[in-house]
């Protein structure tokens, strides 16, 4: 972890659980479970990390999920990504899961999110942050799927607080999901969608007007919209960024023309999130301090970044509290 730029309290709020998996971790996991690998070894597997784009990184993501299996994988996976997380001053997760890249490969509901409510229900008491799951619905799945999976969600509603929607985003807009959403909604869920990562400013506004959402993730081709960036700043509707992954998958060129700065001046709730840290480079710390390097990020800037993180989150206001009093003790 860099240490010329110091590491505050921060919520993070965009991370796909499935995108924590290090290549060590897929390796002991692919033993564990006799899963044979395409990849002949460590450096084999960590050479095939380099990306073009979007959906070639989600071949590579789908397709290590063989190695999860059983409930203590996915136990294994969350403790693993805890540990990391806490280290890099995370004080409380909001964590993406993809069950239908579960349910499609034979893994029941109840291993996946059993396996990662063992490890979320006590990260309080292990890791000292508070960690909750994020359902997302795979936007280039059927969305009649989407609408089965809600009610199933019931008996982890301690654990699990929201929906989301990942996966290949252009030619997927979020239209189709809006009755998914509303079940979600009926059901006393957040939501949240991935929307103008790849994929058009117009899937932004999609996502606000017809699934309901709370937040953007990613969120950066707002910019292309001057009428969107001036609903978002009014409205301040989080958006959680993700610099190392946008230049990972081409969406941002280099992380010097990140659009993070030209957001925060813009008066938007921009945060700083991994979203798949194992397989972009870095974690939340890693990130915060790559963009500051980058773009030259004042320690104001970083102060607003982690308050936004909390004031964004999904914690209750005494919760956000309590952490924007941590974080100001800091004197960041
Ligand atoms: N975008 C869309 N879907 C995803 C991502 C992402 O960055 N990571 C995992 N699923
Ligand atoms: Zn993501």
């Amino acid at each position: 972890m860099p240490a010329d730029v110091p590491a505050l309290p921060t919520a993070e709020l965009h991370v796909h659980i499935e995108g924590t998996l290090e290549p060590e971790l897929a390796f002991r996991l692919a033993e564990r479970n006799g899963v044979r690998l395409r990849h002949a070894g460590l450096e084999e597997l960590r050479r095939a990390y380099s990306f073009s784009d979007l959906p070639s990184f989600l071949d590579l993501y789908y397709e290590l999920t063989a190695v999860l299996l059983q409930p203590r994988d996915f136990t294994d996976l969350a403790e693993a990504y805890l540990a990391t997380a806490a280290a890099q001053g995370v004080r409380h997760a909001e964590v993406f899961v993809d069950p239908q890249a579960h349910l499609g490969r034979g893994v029941p509901l109840e291993v996946v999110l059993d396996g990662l409510a063992e490890a979320f229900r006590t990260a309080e008491e292990r890791h000292g942050l508070s960690a909750r799951l994020i359902v997302s619905f795979l936007r280039d799945r059927d969305p009649a799927e989407a609408e089965a999976l809600v009610p199933r969600l019931r008996p982890w509603h301690d654990v699990v607080i929201g929906v989301g929607l990942d996966s290949a985003e252009v030619g997927f807009p979020p239209e189709p999901f809006a009755r998914a959403y509303a079940l979600a909604a009926d059901d006393g869920l957040h939501r949240v969608a991935h929307a103008g990562e790849e994929g058009p400013p117009e899937y932004v506004v999609g996502a606000l007007d017809r699934l309901g959402v709370e937040r953007i993730d990613h969120g950066i081709r707002s910019l292309e919209a001057p009428a969107l960036v001036a609903r978002l700043a009014e409205e301040q509707i989080g958006l959680t960024v993700c610099p190392l992954s946008n230049v990972a998958l081409r969406c941002v060129d280099d992380l010097a023309d990140h659009p993070l700065r030209r957001m925060l001046q813009a008066g938007l709730r921009a945060t700083v999130n991994s979203d798949d840290p194992a397989y972009f480079g870095g974690y939340l710390h890693d990130n915060t301090a790559a963009v500051t390097r980058a773009l030259g990020l004042t320690a104001d800037e970083r102060r607003v970044l982690a308050e936004n993180s909390f004031r964004t989150s999904f914690l209750p206001e005494p919760e956000q509290a309590r952490h924007l009093a941590e974080l100001a003790a800091t004197g960041a």
